[in-house]
């Protein structure tokens, strides 16, 4: 009987041991944020040519084995940068799940149908979604923007039947320096807001 009680107990201070090694691993081998690898993942899977990004094809760990375009703060997924990779198909609806992007270089690639909402995006200072095939903008692309500098979203033939126009929600982003939407179908008069936004310096929206 105590035998067989001490036995147990070894069992138990062997599988804890195990454990406790097994967690180790893990916090050695895996630091990134999995909500934000699980939206990476999701990036590349509706790419027509991922292997473009050469991300590793079973990799859990963009920002602890430091995947190529990913930069991170910490174990959270801080900036995208694609530019002119070529890169064709459309983007995940919920990209705005990487909620702590500062900085998302898209443009000169070939990304298609509905561009992500950035929707409460609070800490994305930049943004270039410009020279793509992108043909819609979501209404609440805009909101909760607090932090942004730069958007350029030129030459995207965006909401084309009926054309768009900036909304108001883009007031509450303080600090846009510039703002690009040249040949993005904008449509009706210059909205009076963007008047009052002092940090303005650079607003490019003529269409052709
Ligand atoms: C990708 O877009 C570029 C222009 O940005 C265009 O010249 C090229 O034909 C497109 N490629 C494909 C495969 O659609
Ligand atoms: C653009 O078109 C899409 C789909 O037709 C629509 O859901 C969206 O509200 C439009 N965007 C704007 C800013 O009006
Ligand atoms: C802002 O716009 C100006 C004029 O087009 C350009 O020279 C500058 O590089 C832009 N800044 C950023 C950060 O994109």
């Amino acid at each position: 009987m105590v035998q067989h009680y001490r036995s147990a107990m070894e069992a138990l201070r062997i599988n804890l041991v195990l454990a406790l090694l097994l967690f180790q691993v893990t916090v050695v081998f895996s630091i990134t944020d999995s909500n934000d690898v699980d939206i990476l993942n999701q990036f590349r899977k509706g790419l027509e040519n991922p292997e473009l990004l050469q991300w590793p094809e079973n990799g859990d760990d963009p920002c602890g084995s430091g995947w190529k375009h990913v930069f991170c703060a910490g174990n959270r997924v801080s900036q995208i940068q694609v530019k002119g990779l070529g890169l064709k198909g459309p983007l995940p609806q919920n990209l705005n799940k990487l909620s702590r992007l500062e900085n998302l270089g898209l443009q000169r690639n070939n990304f298609s149908g509905m561009i992500p909402s950035l929707s409460g995006l609070s800490e994305l200072k930049f943004a270039y979604l410009d020279f793509n095939e992108f043909d819609s903008i979501p209404l609440d692309f805009f909101d909760g923007l607090v932090s942004l500098q730069v958007m350029a979203l030129d030459y995207n033939d965006l909401n084309a039947t009926a054309g768009w126009s900036l909304p108001v929600e883009l007031q509450n982003s303080a600090q846009l320096r510039n703002l690009s939407c040249m040949s993005c179908n904008l449509v009706g008069p210059l909205p009076d807001f963007l008047g009052s936004m002092s940090s303005l310096a650079v607003l490019e929206i003529v269409s052709e």
